[in-house]
């Protein structure tokens, strides 16, 4: 398991502080970039990933639920380990998002709403890194994690065979769910409100490897 760290529902007043007081226990930071369009919802964009990028040496994986991912993946401060991810269903030809991150040097991603088939995905296998599950309806963090997320998981393993592609997960996942999500196939984990709506966040990210069987000190 890698676990990806949403901060969607962080206290962002000092995302800095937030990120740092997790990074030992994480493999990559999840920033949730929603244009209102795309999504009925409205957060960053840029600004606040280009300005940590030099001051945290993990791994970044942008989740664009924007309408035009060839004209916005550009501006943003991208390292080679880095991922961007955007969606199918997006207004911008898949193919063009695709030649747009490939330019900045780093990991291309697809993603799909719960609904979308994964049959769409198919063209493009030879040209991503990652594949990003959503399981739950973009545009806001704590929803409930849709059941029907484990058979599209194992679908796409399927689908991506021995291709060198991650699956990543997104949406309601929790102590109660990694170990049948990455059962199914998963291999990357993203987790908002299981770690900051938790009172103690560390331990609930330190839960979240537990309940994946892989329990760290
Ligand atoms: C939803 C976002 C998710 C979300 C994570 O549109 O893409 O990244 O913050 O989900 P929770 O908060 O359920 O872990
Ligand atoms: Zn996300």
């Amino acid at each position: 398991m890698k676990l990806s760290l949403s901060i969607l529902n962080a206290d962002l007043a000092c995302p800095l502080a937030v990120i740092q007081g997790l990074a030992d226990l994480v493999d990559y930071v999840h920033f949730d970039v929603m244009d209102g369009h795309f999504v009925p919802n409205l957060t960053f964009g840029p600004l606040l990933p280009n300005a940590l990028r030099e001051k945290i040496a993990l791994p970044f994986d942008i989740h664009l639920m924007v309408d035009r991912p060839a004209l916005y993946a550009p501006r943003f401060a991208v390292r080679p380990g880095d991922v961007i991810t955007f969606h199918v269903e997006a207004l911008d030809p898949p193919d063009a998002g695709i030649e747009a991150v490939r330019k900045l040097g780093c990991r291309v991603g697809l993603s799909l709403r719960p609904r979308t088939p994964l049959s769409l995905l198919a063209p493009y296998l030879d040209q991503i890194d990652w594949v990003l599950v959503m399981s739950v309806e973009p545009g806001f963090g704590g929803q409930s994690f849709l059941p029907e997320s484990l058979e599209r998981i194992a679908q796409l393993r399927r689908m991506i065979g021995d291709r060198p592609i991650q699956i990543a997960v997104d949406g309601g996942l929790g102590p109660e769910n990694v170990a049948e999500v990455l059962r199914a196939g998963a291999e990357v984990i993203v987790a908002g409100a299981a770690i900051f709506r938790a009172k103690n966040p560390r331990e609930a990210a330190l839960n979240l490897w537990k309940a994946a069987g892989l329990p760290r000190t």
